[in-house]
């Protein structure tokens, strides 16, 4: 079987606004990447179509030498269990507890008693640092404090590919920092992550491939060294915007 996930001449639109044309990925288990692009790109679309949030118009999605489309949906939810997401702003539940949010996939699934549960809740909020937050709700913690809890909500289920959605964004420098940090820990422990965001510093700190996606297609792939002499004119105006780049994505 051939593992990773892969996205093949995917194509996809919104009420008839083209958002990616014949977009092709692929992330190998172990190799970490990041894609980056402008707001409004289709970045978090990328990670919502992975996801099967969202259906490609044409093209394919393989998880792990499955295409997702000839599978029923029952495999689909066994396999996407393979894939987690943090999603931007964390998306935690405000009447839930750290520790319920942390837990509530794996009680939801029933598959775990309740005892297996908290065990594995506690160990996932250890590793972040966060134990004693458990009965805290996420209204009380910092931002940095809540991404660190969507994280360890996304490690619960055991995922081998774990998503990140401008995980920085919002974040005080000691916050992307120890984001930072939290990511290469995952890498080590032999999760790939693919990371989508705008911040280049992050990138650089924790990818080593990069995707640079501009007008619906992937005008850069390839590793992050070359990324920045890349005779490219729309990847230099990322690096280094001009007075006029601020025209020109205002029109979006
Ligand atoms: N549900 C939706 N309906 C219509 N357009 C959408 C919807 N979600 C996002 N878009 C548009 O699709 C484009 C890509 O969105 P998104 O993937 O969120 O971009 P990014 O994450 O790179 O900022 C944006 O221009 C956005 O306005
Ligand atoms: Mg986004």
């Amino acid at each position: 079987m051939e593992r990773g996930l892969k996205m093949q001449k995917v194509s996809f639109s919104f009420v008839g606004r083209g958002i990616l044309e014949e977009f092709d990925l692929c992330l190998e288990p172990g190799v970490n990447r990041t894609i980056l692009g402008m707001s409004g790109v289709g970045k978090t679309t990328i990670l919502k179509l992975l996801l099967g949030l969202l259906k490609p118009d044409s093209g394919r999605i393989v998880i792990d030498g499955t295409d997702v489309a000839k599978i029923s949906e029952r495999e689909f939810i066994r396999l996407r269990k393979k894939i987690a997401i943090v999603f931007q702003g964390s998306a935690l539940f405000d009447s839930m507890t750290v520790g319920e949010n942390v837990g509530y996939r794996l009680l939801e699934e029933r598959e775990l008693s309740e005892s297996e549960i908290e065990k594995i809740v506690l160990e996932k909020l250890s590793m972040l640092g966060l134990e004693h937050a458990i009965d805290h709700y996420p209204a009380e913690l910092s931002g940095g404090m809540k991404k660190r809890v969507a994280v360890a909500r996304a490690l619960a289920a055991d995922p081998e590919y774990v998503l990140f959605d401008e995980p920085t964004t919002g974040l005080d420098p000691i916050g992307v920092y120890n984001i930072q940090r939290l990511i290469l820990m995952l890498q080590e422990q032999g999760k790939t992550t693919l990371m989508v965001t705008h911040d280049l510093e992050t990138a650089y700190a924790v990818s080593e491939r990069f995707s640079f996606l501009h007008e619906r297609r992937l005008l850069f792939d390839g590793p992050k060294d070359d990324f920045a002499k890349a005779d490219i004119p729309a990847v230099q105006e990322f690096l280094k915007p001009t007075e006029q780049s601020l025209f020109r994505f205002d029109s979006e």
